[in-house]
This record gives structure tokens, sequence and C-alpha cells, in this order.
């Protein structure tokens, strides 16, 4: 059976002003972690620095969503379509993946911040899964979750949550439950609230194939700074443009 999720559409109609300070808190960021090629360009460096780059603007992005009080950081580190790239980056990107896990370790368990993959990982290499599925298991429990976005797809996400759907669907059905939240908790982020703020930098005004069905109302926030020089201005910006906005989930206006 598939763990049940926790769908955020339970908003309503309610207009308080109690409702509308809770839809300004950020419990779930999510960020699109683009522009590392770019960043390696313009400093004349191969790509693979830009991505190591990236990894660190993504240890600081971790720690200031935590002192920030948001619960739950998820990251989009490699796409479905990503594995198109070469041979050299893709390996690159691999390694890159596996030392963080190893180099992160104590400090994830040291902080309470849960390593968390979502994803095709039957596609890793089987050591990665294994160094994957142990750091899982020793930092299960911490009140920050860090979500790994890992040969992630949406629609791959969707189409197999399809499957344990069609299987469960029926008996969750008749003891009350709604075909939106079985459907959430049948996918990788069963458990996990929707994003209320996607960040995409390096200036790209589009998903690509992240959250499908997660970002049904998050808010978006774009930046054309490259994600290795994402700063704690840049941070600030973004949670200061959120906490302007009016998240009316379909509701009316106060
Ligand atoms: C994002 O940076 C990281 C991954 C997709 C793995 P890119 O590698 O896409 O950087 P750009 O878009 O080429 O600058
Ligand atoms: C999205 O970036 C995927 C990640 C950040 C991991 P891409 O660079 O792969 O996206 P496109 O190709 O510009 O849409
Ligand atoms: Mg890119």
């Amino acid at each position: 059976m598939c763990k049940r999720g926790t769908g955020n559409g339970e908003w309503g109609t309610g207009n308080s002003e109690d409702a509308l300070a809770e839809n300004r808190k950020i419990e779930h960021l999510a960020v699109i972690m683009d522009g590392n090629g770019r960043w390696a360009k313009k400093h004349h460096l191969p790509r693979l620095a830009g991505h190591r780059a990236g990894a660190e603007s993504l240890d600081r992005t971790m720690h200031w969503c935590k002192e920030a009080g948001i619960s739950y950081l998820t990251v989009y580190a490699f796409s479905t379509e990503n594995w198109k790239r070469s041979k050299g980056e893709v390996a690159g990107l691999m390694k890159l993946l596996s030392h963080f896990i190893k180099a992160k370790e104590k400090e994830l368990i040291k902080n309470g911040i849960a390593f968390r993959v979502i994803g095709r990982r039957e596609d890793l290499s089987p050591k990665l899964q294994k160094e994957i599925v142990a750091l899982e298991e020793k930092t299960k429990g911490g009140d920050f979750t860090l979500v790994v976005a890992l040969s992630y797809g949406g629609r791959d996400e969707i189409v197999r949550a399809a499957g344990v759907f069609n299987a469960e669907a029926q008996r969750r059905r008749e003891r009350g439950e709604s075909l939106e939240d079985i459907f959430s908790s049948c996918l990788d982020t069963a458990g996990i609230p929707d994003p209320d703020l996607i960040v995409r930098t390096s200036g790209e005004l589009r998903i690509s194939n992240f959250l499908l069905w997660q970002a049904a109302y998050a808010e978006f926030y774009f930046t054309d700074v490259l994600w290795p020089d994402f700063d704690k201005a840049e941070f600030d910006k973004a949670i200061a443009s959120f906490s302007k906005r009016e998240r009316r989930m379909g509701g009316r206006l106060k």
C-alpha cells in the first residue's frame, strides 16, 4: 500500500487573516537549480566545475532554509531528460552526487536534516542506490527534509503513480478518501506537502518536467542569477516576493 499523502487543497473558501497569514508561510521550497553550465563558461572552466559550484550553492541554501523555518527543500538535481547529455558530464554528475552523500552524512545527522530521493532511482548505479538508501535510513526523523530529485521527471512520476493508483483506488475510495489524496499518496512525494514556492535560476521561464502534479498551486520566482551565484540576498528576495503574494487557491479575495 502506498503512504497517504498530504495534499494542500484544504484551504477552500476561508478568507480570514489567519488563513492568509498561514498561506504566506513557506513550508516547502522547491528549486530548479539551473545555470551551472553557463556559470562555468563565464569563468572559462569545464562544465563539471560549474556543477561543483552548484553543489556548494545547494549546501548554503539548505542552511538558509532551515534558519528561515522552512521544513522541506526539494532540489532538481538531474532530470529524466538529462541522460541525453554527454557520457562524461553524466558520469561526473553521478560522482559528484556520491561525493555529496558521503561528505554530508555527519553534517546532516548533526543538524537533524532528513535526506530523501525522488525519481527513477533504479536508473542509478547499484552502488549509488545503496548509498542513497543508507543515508535515507541514517537521517530518518530529521525535522527538516532535503529532497533530491534524481533521474526525476514529473510525467514519469505520474505514470508510475497511475499503476499503484489503479491497484488501490477502489478499496481506499470505499473508505472515504478523495481520489486526489489517494493519487498524491502514490507519487514519490507521498507524505510531503506540495511546494509553496518554486524558484528557477538562470533566466529560463519553464518548468522542465519538475513536480508537475505538486506545482498545481505553487507560486513561482524566476531570477537571472545563475545557480552557483544564488546568494543570501537573492534567497531573501525570493522569500520577500512570496510574502507579498495573495494565494487564492480558487477562492475569493478578502
Ligand atoms: C543545471 O545546470 C544542472 C543540471 C541540469 C544537472 P545546467 O547544466 O543545465 O546549466 P546550463 O543550463 O547549461 O547553464
Ligand atoms: C532542468 O534544467 C533540470 C535540472 C535543473 C536538474 P535543464 O537545464 O535540464 O532544463 P532545460 O533543458 O533548459 O529545459
Ligand atoms: Mg540548464
